[in-house]
């Protein structure tokens, strides 16, 4: 299919109509949307109308399959047959303090393996991997084609947005659905995050699907089959594909925001990072050291991963990539080098007792309040906005105990960020009775197939 024109013969009203309605869209209506989009003849506005019919109504497997394909196709599918060793990737479906791409992406390429990573930014309340690279100074993220494979011939990894050339159908409606209440779409999040990694031409995929109160899909069931559709349209282009349901119902590690996350990735590449963090980085890492054969299996992967990061060779291969895309990597040793904003106010428990739940939608709202995300497509992101959380779910507090630092530009967001997170969290007497597991589930093959299996931690 080729990214130029919408087809004449067909309305772009009366296919909004149809899905309003309730109808399924035929592939050439799918293809005519997604064209008419990437060329710029059909507005935003039409286009935002479809999605939020899509959000309502829902999409079925054949339409979800067509949007996926025909986004895929917009651009140029990447051609690394260059490269001997085999290709992976991990993406997240979005998450607060969610940074394991600065972790995983160099411990795989560590590991001799090639990680062509394209990545998105900031979506509704979650952080973007791309925004928060471009805390970095001099960090380019907007590579062509021909510019990422030699990033990959110098260091074995690369993390990149979409470009015209590359997936830009997403990149066009990735930008509206942040702005237009139209993300929490299984199969919108499906067609998005897939035709990105079709495009990259990989062997293997693993899927980071997170479920909780910070999550698009804050149901385990609803987690549970977004996964199931990623791994079942993953495996039918023929590539390996493991979704690990992961837990968002707080935020991941201790910081939220762009350069205070770039510290804490590094933090963990050097060994010192939080436990959650490191664990679902091992994880996710060993499951793509498995896909990529270069582990027996997915626990072989997590110790060859924990080794990568002992022996320095991850945050070796991080550095590298900040330096191959133009970044600069003494922020790896000097963190002051990051941005780091003009204020900072401390959020305090008024009681005694623990925290019984953290809610991280409005967590990662109060960052995006901040100016760590965007409220309209062409608001600029503060990099040097974000918050620390001291205390987490579980956690043992005293009256007067520092419970979150924030740190703010503007004095008029400082105040109403502050509130919000001070409303996040939820002081009882006692500990919560149930722990939440950090890894749900682990998904390998479509449910229906003989070949599928679901392993439940
Ligand atoms: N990540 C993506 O790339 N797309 C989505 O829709 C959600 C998360």
């Amino acid at each position: 299919m080729e990214a130029s024109t919408a087809s004449a013969a067909i309305r772009t009203v009366d296919v909004i109509r149809k899905k309003r309605d309730g109808g399924e869209l035929s592939t050439s209506e799918i293809e005519h949307l997604v064209r008419g989009s990437t060329s710029g003849e059909i507005p935003d506005y039409q286009i935002a109308a479809w999605l939020m019919a899509a959000v309502l109504r829902g999409l079925t497997k054949a339409e979800t399959a067509a949007l996926t394909d025909a986004m895929l196709h917009s651009g140029e599918v990447l051609d690394l047959s260059e490269f001997s060793a085999r290709k992976v990737d991990k993406h997240s479906t979005g998450g607060v303090g969610d940074k394991t791409s600065f972790v995983v992406a160099p411990i795989a390429a560590a590991a001799g393996l090639i990680v062509p990573m394209i990545s998105g930014r900031g979506l509704g309340h979650t952080g973007g991997t791309l925004d928060k690279l471009q805390s970095i100074p001099g960090f380019n993220v907007d590579l062509t084609a021909a510019e990422l494979q030699t990033v990959l011939r110098s260091c074995g990894c690369a993390i990149i947005g979409q470009t015209a050339q590359l997936v830009p159908a997403d990149r066009k409606m990735y930008a509206l659905r942040d702005v237009t209440g139209t993300i929490e779409s299984p199969h919108l999040i499906c067609a998005s995050i897939m035709s990105k990694k079709l495009a990259e031409e990989i062997d293997g995929l693993v899927l980071d699907v997170k479920t909780g109160s910070g999550a698009f899909m804050k149901r385990p069931e609803d987690a549970a089959l977004l996964a199931e559709l990623m791994v079942e349209t993953g495996e039918r282009m023929g590539k390996r594909v493991v979704a690990v349901i992961s837990d968002m119902d707080q935020p991941l590690g201790r910081t939220v925001g762009n350069a205070v996350e770039i510290e804490e990735a590094v933090a963990t590449l050097k060994g010192a990072g939080p436990g959650d963090l490191l664990q679902l980085c091992l994880e996710l890492a060993g499951q793509m050291l498995y896909l990529g054969e270069r582990a027996a299996s997915a626990d072989e992967g997590k110790k060859l991963a924990r080794g990568l990061i002992k022996s320095g060779k991850a945050l070796a291969k991080f550095r590298e990539m900040i330096t191959a895309q133009g970044g600069d990597a003494s922020v790896v040793d000097h963190p002051e080098k990051l941005p780091k904003a003009r204020y900072r106010s401390e959020v305090k428990s008024d009681l005694r007792g623990y925290v019984q739940a953290i809610q991280c939608e409005q967590v990662g709202n109060a960052c995006v309040l901040m100016g760590g995300g965007r409220e309209r497509k062409e608001d600029a992101v503060d990099p040097a906005v974000g918050l620390i959380l001291h205390k987490k779910t579980g956690d043992p507090v005293a009256a007067g105990d520092l419970l979150c630092t924030i740190f703010y530009n503007s004095e008029e967001r400082g105040e109403p960020a502050r509130k919000i997170v001070e409303q996040s969290y939820r002081i009882a007497n006692a500990p919560p009775k149930q722990t939440r597991p950090l890894i749900h589930r682990i998904i390998t093959g479509p449910p229906s197939a003989s070949k599928s299996s679901t392993r439940a931690k």
